[in-house]
């Protein structure tokens, strides 16, 4: 029998009956009740430190006070306004600040709701703008879940089966994974992947076809995957070869992440068009696809859309958030604090034979896990010290093809204290799973 009015612990158990299959079995499905700063609180009553951050999306920790107080702020006046018909101040605000501060000098924005949104947009302005076809990802990349976006992901075939076709004119190279490359080091393993691009061109599509590369800066849910330095550099160079766009997905990397605002610039690359979402509102839904006004405006009137996409809320809290970040010296506090876990973590490492590989850069960081002795992914450990982390208060979640890789992301706001016991709640986790 079906209550009438359910308590929150019922729906919760009853999720299954209520939400979408793909959704619904996800982990951990906690009863969260509400956020604030880095934790969250269950309707138990127990508190949880997130190092999850909102899959990425509350880069200043949840609830941050400034942005609820300017959003709340945009409500009073408007809640919605389509853009093109009553166009929000706050959307041309955001416009102006972030025009300042994008890397590859983009200074125009198409908002949208998300970062599949932002992708689609990007694969669209590419296309129309070079009058080229073709669209060159990574093997092993996340860019979303529509359909256009969903067509240049790899990072699971299970994200891919029973739904195609996808998109034509996708075509996929390698992305340097120094940690599973049989290459004997970095520099080789990305010359690896810049020849899967040379195969690409010499005997698949010309790359007077190609419109864009779509590239991670660092790969996100398929892996935490850091390139070796100057990967991207050729990426670009290639692109200026040959006349391609590099659209770099910052969706994930963005706006403090990596220690710098953008990972463009962690890695000294500039982008022609960039994608935005996640960090980009602290929590409220928001994309954008960024570009030169050269390329933005070339592309044609009408030629793509949205209703709620640049929405006046969440624009008025991405105003703040990037206010926030600029005047609370945050990018160099993700640098400190990443700095000490990266430490820790390569510590725990030489003291666990189950710690294949450390990697990280600003508060972006992730440990992949092995068999002993080898480098057989052990996603089976991951999930143990996932389920202990859990039931010691630290939220963490899995990322890699086989979930053998575990992210450690807080807000980029984490003070010491914070980071310190993080850390050793992970320490012990993976600890007690193989000492
Ligand atoms: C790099 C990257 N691009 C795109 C997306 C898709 O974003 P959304 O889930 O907001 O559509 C994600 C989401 O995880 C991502 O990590």
């Amino acid at each position: 029998m079906k209550p009438d009015q359910p308590t929150f612990e019922y729906l919760i158990t009853h999720r299954e009956d209520l939400l979408a299959p793909p959704l619904a079995q996800d982990w951990p499905n906690l009863p969260i009740e509400r956020a604030e700063g880095a934790y969250l609180y269950d309707c138990y009553g127990k508190r949880f430190l997130d190092w999850l951050s909102g899959f990425g999306a509350c880069n200043l920790g949840h609830n941050h006070p400034r942005v609820v107080a300017a959003a709340q702020a945009q409500m009073e006046r408007m809640v919605h306004a389509p853009v093109g018909v009553s166009t929000p101040e706050s959307t041309l605000r955001l416009a102006w600040e972030l025009g300042k501060v994008m890397p590859g000098g983009a200074d125009m924005f198409f908002f949208g709701n998300s970062g599949s949104e932002a992708v689609d947009a990007a694969i669209k302005l590419a296309r129309y703008v070079t009058k080229r076809p073709g669209i060159i990802a990574f093997i092993g990349s996340f860019h979303g879940r529509t359909m256009g976006a969903i067509s240049a992901t790899t990072s699971k075939a299970r994200y891919r089966s029973g739904m195609s076709p996808y998109l034509p004119g996708f075509y996929f190279a390698r992305f340097p994974y120094p940690f599973r490359s049989k290459a004997p080091s970095p520099e080789e393993c990305a010359q690896e992947a810049l020849d899967d691009i040379d195969r690409l061109f010499e005997h698949v599509i010309a790359p007077q076809e190609v419109a864009a590369f779509l590239v991670e800066p660092v790969q996100g849910e398929g892996g935490y995957v850091i390139p070796p330095p100057g990967w991207l550099n050729e990426l670009r160079r290639l692109a200026d070869q040959h006349g391609i766009m590099l659209i770099l997905d910052e969706v994930q990397t963005g706006f403090g992440r990596t220690g710098e605002l953008f990972a463009a610039q962690t890695f000294g690359v500039e982008p022609d068009i960039v994608c935005l979402a996640k960090g980009i509102a602290n929590g409220f839904p928001l994309g954008a696809t960024a570009a030169r006004a050269d390329i933005m405006k070339a592309w044609g009137p009408a030629s793509h859309g949205t209703t709620f996409g640049g929405s006046p809320v969440s624009c008025a809290a991405a105003l703040e958030t990037l206010h926030v970040i600029q005047e609370e010296n945050l990018l160099a506090n993700a640098r400190a604090r990443g700095g000490y876990l990266l430490e820790g973590l390569r510590s725990l490492q030489g003291k666990s034979p189950i710690v294949g590989d450390v990697r990280g850069v600003g508060l972006m960081l992730a440990v992949e896990f092995v068999q002993p002795g080898g480098k057989q992914p052990n996603p089976t450990a991951v999930g143990n010290i996932l389920n202990r982390m859990l039931a010691n208060g630290l939220l963490c979640y899995p990322c890699g093809h086989w979930a053998q890789t575990i992210r450690l992301i807080p807000a980029i706001n984490a003070d010491q204290a914070q980071v310190e016991a993080g850390l050793e709640i992970f320490t012990q986790a993976v600890l007690a799973e193989g000492g």
